[in-house]
């Protein structure tokens, strides 16, 4: 079938067949097609769309195009993905935490493009730490510390790499189905047996609204169902930086303050709610509370920072961090960011909070740009708190006067005060089970 047929198919909105997809997932794969018709096609799904048959077959399909790991790691291969928000360090908390359970965590994780994050370039602030290593090596500290966080290869789902470049630039990102599959093909293709969703909701996040969050937390769930993985997925707030600290060496060092047990707040909050899905899945408790029972003996008794070391050991990296943050790499100067009026803390529009970061040198507009690791903001107020005129509501760390200025007029403008006190809702808003069913936690 020549894929001009599939496009008029998908144009008239019909369902595409098993036969339809695979020709679609293969030809996106094929260099020889032409990117205007896979572009053609992609825009026809994001006007159409696809039903859940046809998403779980497409995800397959695109996992299919490269390798499909098998990972034997001594107990249930268990990843987590969150579709990505600021100030979002959970992976390094709970995955030692987890390891420290019992679980074996494997995760692959992806560099951070636009105003999101990337757990590799995170951990790539750690001196020497190594996020490529060949896959017996990533299998083997699995196995052996009970956690590795790996960048993932080019070789898992080719077909997606291609299409989700070409979607960035077609304006057909914003389809359910399609975010569902992307995600979803690059997670089977990496072995994991069960899967841990943290669908982010909000004014940083790729999904704004809780019916929205939920229409892609039970796509993405009944596609791993489907293929035979264990799934749940929460469904969090991202209406403000999930950290105090936005950046990369600055979230390892967050990260490391929380497992220290030092530092408490929403970021813990999300990870043990994560964790507990994590050891849930992984048939090592029976109940989200006995989970989180485990993950927090875990924490108290310093086990989750051990494990922490451990990885960073295995992975090439200086572990002296854990005890010592001071050998993170550091910013040369600071600015205090001053609030200009006074209020209540309504609204904080997250993207812009995202981008005061990647402005000072945090993060990546174009996949080729160097990222400083050391840069980045703290921050003191959370929504619902009282500002006063002319105090400190956050704190940059940057190398450059002039980007700092510019951080530091996305930071403000991102902040919305209010003459009435707002209370914020709950950092977990709703949780899907296997079956897709909404439950309580
Ligand atoms: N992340 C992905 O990997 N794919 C999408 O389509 C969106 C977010
Ligand atoms: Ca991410």
């Amino acid at each position: 079938m020549a894929l001009i047929d599939i496009i008029n198919h998908k144009k008239l909105g019909l369902a595409l067949s098993a036969g339809e997809i695979s020709e679609f997932a293969a030809a996106a794969k094929d260099p020889g097609t032409p990117d205007y018709q896979l572009a053609a096609l992609l825009m026809a799904i994001r006007l159409k769309g696809m039903d859940a048959r046809e998403t779980a077959e497409l995800t397959l399909a695109m996992a299919h195009t490269g390798d499909m790991l098998t990972p034997s790691v001594g107990g249930v291969a268990v990843d987590k993905h969150s579709t990505g928000g600021v100030g979002d360090t959970t992976t390094l908390i709970l995955a030692p935490l987890v390891a420290a359970c019992g679980g074996k965590v494997l995760k692959m994780s992806g560099r951070g493009l636009g105003h999101t994050g990337g757990t590799v370039d995170k951990l790539e602030s750690i001196p020497g730490f190594q996020t490529e290593l060949p896959e017996e090596e990533f299998l083997r500290i699995t196995r052996e510390v009970g956690c590795c966080v790996v960048g993932q290869t080019g070789e898992l789902a080719p077909a997606d790499k291609r299409l989700y470049a070409l979607r960035d630039v077609t304006g057909t990102v914003d389809s359910i189905p399609l975010i569902a599959s992307s995600i979803m093909s690059k997670k089977l293709a990496g072995g994991a047996q069960a899967i841990v969703l943290d669908v982010k909701c909000g004014s940083g996040a790729l999904m704004k609204t809780r019916e929205d969050s939920l229409l892609l937390a039970r796509a993405m769930v009944d596609i791993g169902r489907r293929n035979g993985r264990r799934m749940s997925a929460l469904i969090t707030r991202m209406d403000e930086p999930l950290g105090s600290r936005v950046g990369n060496a600055l979230e390892v060092r967050e990260a490391i303050e929380v497992l220290s047990g030092r530092v408490k707040g929403p970021l813990l909050q999300v990870a043990l709610a994560l964790g507990s899905q994590m050891l849930l899945l992984s048939g090592l408790s029976d109940t989200a509370e006995q989970a989180e029972e485990m993950l927090v003996v875990a924490l108290e008794s310093g086990q989750g920072l051990s494990k922490l070391a451990e990885m960073i050991t295995a992975q090439g990296g200086d572990a002296r961090v854990c005890r010592d943050t001071g050998r993170l790499p550091r910013a040369r100067h600071e600015r205090p960011v001053l609030a200009r009026d006074s209020g209540w803390l309504r609204a904080m529009d997250t993207e812009l909070a995202g981008e005061a970061a990647r402005l000072l040198g945090a993060g990546r507009k174009r996949k080729d740009d160097v990222i400083d690791p050391a840069v980045g903001y703290m921050t003191f107020r959370r929504l619902g708190d009282r500002v006063e005129a002319g105090e400190e509501v956050a704190r940059l760390f940057h190398n450059d006067e002039k980007l700092a200025e510019q951080a530091e007029e996305a930071l403000l403008n991102a902040l919305t005060l209010s003459s009435g006190q707002i209370i914020p809702a709950p950092w977990v808003l709703a949780r899907i089970d296997q079956d897709g069913k909404e439950s309580s936690l």
